[in-house]
């Protein structure tokens, strides 16, 4: 719950309280309803932080696939779009960078591994480190970060997460262990709810 006070050396106060509180999906979708350029990826990250993403808000956005994690498309304009990747233990994306967006991520049911590399023209690709991420963790990438997200086979639970990039995604590089080909990619189509 929040609440409309706060208090600073003990004294009441609204000022700057907005920031500090919880956003439902439907402030974040307003949020980025009303942006006049793309957002940078501090500004996804304090959003991302503070969203409360209800199971009720996730709901008309869930739904799996045994092929493919499946992408809905939660709200998209020419600054910023944001999804919500519904993922079956094993479902992972190909090893990519975002071709010039920045995006964040914010877990919302099950675990994350995120598996991040380096790339050089000579050597190729080489891996770089590798995290778990759980409920309520936000994460992302920066351009021109390269990295792989998924859910791995052995969490034996779905896997939902929140995505928002800026701007929208286009054709994405894709990469491959030990290697220095840089392949194209277009993620599937989403499932365009709104
Ligand atoms: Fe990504």
């Amino acid at each position: 719950m929040s609440t409309h006070q706060e208090t600073i050396d003990g004294l009441p106060t609204n000022e700057g309280s907005d920031l500090d509180h919880p956003f439902s999906l439907q402030s974040l979708i307003a949020a980025l309803e009303s942006l006049n350029s793309p957002p940078e990826l501090a500004q996804i990250y304090e959003w991302l932080e503070k969203a409360e993403i209800s199971t009720e808000d996730l709901e008309p956005y869930i739904g799996f696939k045994e092929g493919n994690y499946w992408r809905h498309r939660v709200c998209r304009n020419k600054f910023v779009e944001m999804l919500v990747l519904c993922w079956r233990p094993g479902q992972r994306t190909p090893i990519h960078d975002h071709n010039g967006s920045h995006g964040g991520v914010k877990v919302c049911q099950g675990l994350l591994w995120e598996t991040t590399f380096s790339y050089d023209p000579v050597d190729g690709l080489e891996y770089k480190s590798a995290r778990e991420h759980t409920p309520g963790a936000v994460t992302g990438s920066d351009v021109p970060d390269i990295h792989q997200l998924g859910n791995p086979d052995v969490s034996e639970r779905d896997l939902v997460t929140l995505h928002v990039y800026a701007p929208p995604l286009g054709v994405l590089h894709t990469y491959k262990p030990g290697s220095a080909k840089i392949d194209l990619y277009v993620p599937d189509e989403t499932d365009q709810m709104v």
